[in-house]
């Protein structure tokens, strides 16, 4: 039996297990996906090897820890310093990061993106501006606060505070704060806001299965809007393929793991 889970915290709420386990139930697998509350970080490799865990996916708020602990980190992760994927090959942990693929996944319905602006500056919001630099999409960041910028500055990124943002025209509005999330919070002030989505073609909102106040004023502009529902899918996708080693055809997990939210 290979055993696989979700480490987070708080990790009740995710739908990784349902996704992981109609999967493995859908590929006649001998496996389970579990979730697992890390409430202390020195906790997440150890429990991973007392389990013997065959992978892992990393939430909120360990990906950096992940990052740190793993043998040996592969592609985009080594640029983003955070890890959402673990995979054991023999006795050794090897690190990745699904959410920027994930992410780039579900803005390819958008068309073509010129330049984008992502909203925050924590761990989602790196993993986004990396893979949208990487695709050569101009990136810019603008944050409440200045204390987490280093890391896109020293990444060649424009970077903004609320107080140093002059209003640009870009494509794509992306929020990766969690403003909206429990309360009815815009990840920045409304006026910008507004001046933003009338230049914009779409909005993008990292948070799901609801609709934020960030996606009801993009919706009142007329934009295209997207939640953050495919980016999960698609970052569990490659998660999946990445604990099987790409044994099986990313289209036909996919299927299997869109039933799972239009249930
Ligand atoms: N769809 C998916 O697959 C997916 C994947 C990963 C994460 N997520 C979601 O992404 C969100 C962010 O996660 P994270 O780990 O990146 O968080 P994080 O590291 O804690 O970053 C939070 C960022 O949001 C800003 N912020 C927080 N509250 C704000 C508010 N009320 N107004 C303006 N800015 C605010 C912070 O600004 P300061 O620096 O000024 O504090 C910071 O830049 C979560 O909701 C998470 O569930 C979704």
């Amino acid at each position: 039996m290979l055993l696989f889970g979700i480490f987070g915290n708080p990790v009740t709420h995710s739908i990784s297990p349902r996704l992981h386990n109609a999967t493995l139930n859908a590929f006649n697998l001998k496996g389970c996906y579990g979730r697992f509350a890390i409430l202390e970080p020195s906790s997440l490799f150890p429990t991973f090897h007392t389990l013997y865990l065959k992978g892992a996916n990393v939430t909120v708020p360990h990906k950096e820890v992940a990052f740190q602990g793993c043998d040996e980190v592969r592609g985009i992760a080594q640029k983003i310093g955070a890890v959402n994927t673990l995979v054991r090959e023999g006795s050794r942990v090897i690190g990745y990061n699904t959410d920027a693929l994930g992410f780039y996944h579900a803005i390819s319905s958008f068309g073509q993106i010129k330049n984008a602006l992502v909203l925050g500056a924590g761990g989602t919001a790196k993993a986004i501006a990396i893979i949208l630099q990487e695709k050569g999409i101009e990136t810019t960041i603008l944050n409440r606060s200045a204390s987490r910028l280093h890391f896109f500055e020293n990444n060649g990124m424009t970077c903004k505070t609320w107080d140093t943002f002059t209003c640009n025209a870009y494509d794509l509005i992306i929020n990766t704060t969690s403003a909206g999330l429990k309360d009815e919070e815009l990840p920045c002030p409304e006026a910008l806001l507004n001046t933003l989505f009338e230049r914009a073609k779409g909005a993008f909102d990292v948070i799901y299965n609801q609709q934020t106040p960030f996606l009801k004023l993009a919706n009142t502009h007329k934009l295209t809007c997207k939640d953050g529902k495919e980016m999960l899918l698609h970052q569990a996708v490659l998660a999946f393929n990445l604990f099987f080693d790409h044994r099986f055809e990313a289209e036909r997990i996919e299927s299997i793991m869109r039933e799972i939210f239009t249930l």
